[in-house]
């Protein structure tokens, strides 16, 4: 298709600053080759719950079911900021989006660009792709507290692990891993220790595994996995791992490639049963908004993934090699976030884009 329906949520802190990059550069790819992405915008976030009360109602949810993709910024209120309660953004609204779009791969490629810093004196080549699970997990949200405030509190946060759920996350890692130069797929988990849900993991992986013999498999703890993701990251190639594993271990994996300002992430419906959501890892750094410090590579990045979702791979490419040439210029030293966007904006108009 040449014509899309976006749905944008910029949301709160630096999520609008960010987004607005995305959005210039999006433009700037597709104007010029015919393809239209028609945008709505809903200003869904903090500043909307303390307006209405509301998060995400049922009427919204069903109109953002019906877009071909959505763009996200990041949501979420300064920690100190003691309006706006922990959780109720993050959970209502985008926890509430992915497992209510079934966005059951959250896909997080982790690429150390020329020109970026990475803080490890000899990171190697950094080139792999987390393939972290998206609605189960510890976020499934089964928990609560008994006898709560008394010294007998008890508080529970129930990790849901369903061997549907685990079977198709575990497909797609491997046919991403077939898809890749290094056939390599590493499960990470804690099997020693959560021994339910990661003996389903490793039972999973050795079952679909039978189906992709050019694939290597290999398995490392999580607490491990920390470790060699400091010392040898070159040695991954695709992480298959459960919600919050993916979380921790996709922050840190910014942070190695030269910033979390640079990491882009897919919520993907792969299904299609329901529109698929790009953002970027990071958050509303609300020790940074309102600054135009805040750098919109990953969420210009997050729009690339969005375009190749879309059927517009080579689209996609330009984005991808118009930023790769961007940060081999001129790094990751503050320009000021639209300056970056202009920047690549003009690499693209340079290209005949
Ligand atoms: P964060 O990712 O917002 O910030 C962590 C650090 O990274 C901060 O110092 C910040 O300034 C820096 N940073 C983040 N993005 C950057 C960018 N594009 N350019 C330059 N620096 C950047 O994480 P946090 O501080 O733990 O969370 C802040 C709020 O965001 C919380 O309310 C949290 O719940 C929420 N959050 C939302 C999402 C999301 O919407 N997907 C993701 C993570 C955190
Ligand atoms: C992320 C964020 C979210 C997560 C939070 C805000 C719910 O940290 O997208 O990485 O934990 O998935
Ligand atoms: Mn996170």
């Amino acid at each position: 298709a040449r014509h899309h329906s976006i749905a944008v949520l910029p949301g709160d802190g630096i999520g609008p600053e960010v987004v607005a990059e995305a959005v210039k550069v999006l433009d700037a790819v597709t104007d010029p080759a015919g393809v239209t992405l028609e945008k709505t915008t809903y200003p869904l976030g903090a500043a909307h719950w303390l307006d209405t009360g509301e998060v995400l109602n049922e009427d919204t949810m069903e109109r953002l079911r019906q877009h071909d993709a959505i763009l996200f910024g990041a949501v979420g209120a300064a920690p100190n900021d003691r309006r706006v309660p922990s959780g109720l953004l993050e959970r209502d609204l985008l926890l509430k989006l992915r497992f209510g779009l079934d966005h059951y791969v959250n896909l997080r490629p982790a690429t150390h660009y020329p020109g970026t810093t990475s803080p490890l004196a000899d990171p190697g080549t950094i080139d792999f792709v987390v393939v972290r699970e998206g609605t189960e997990g510890p976020y499934a949200g089964n928990g609560g507290t008994l006898r709560t405030g008394t010294e007998h509190e008890i508080a529970t946060e129930v990790s849901v692990n369903t061997a549907h759920g685990v079977r198709r996350l575990v497909r797609y890692a491997f046919e991403l891993a077939q898809s890749r130069a290094r056939r390599k797929l590493t499960l990470v988990h804690k099997h020693n220790v959560l021994v339910n849900a990661g003996r389903l993991y490793q039972r999973t992986v050795d079952e679909v595994a039978e189906q992709f013999p050019d694939v290597t498999v290999d398995y490392m703890h999580i607490d491990a996995a920390t470790i060699f993701l400091t010392t040898d990251p070159a040695r991954f190639d695709v992480i298959v791992t459960d919600n919050l594993f993916g979380d921790i271990l996709t922050d840190q994996a910014g942070a190695i490639t030269g910033g979390i300002g640079l990491a882009p992430s897919g919520n993907i419906n792969a299904d299609r049963t329901a529109p698929s959501m790009f953002e970027p890892v990071h958050g509303s750094a609300p020790d940074i908004a309102g600054t135009g410090t805040a750098q919109p590579t990953a969420a210009i990045l997050a729009g690339a993934m969005m375009l190749e979702h879309l059927g517009h791979p080579e689209l996609a490419d330009r984005v991808n090699r118009a930023v790769r040439a961007d940060l081999e210029e001129n790094g990751t030293a503050t320009r000021g976030t639209t300056r970056v966007g202009d920047d690549v904006v003009a690499r693209l108009r340079a290209v005949g884009a």
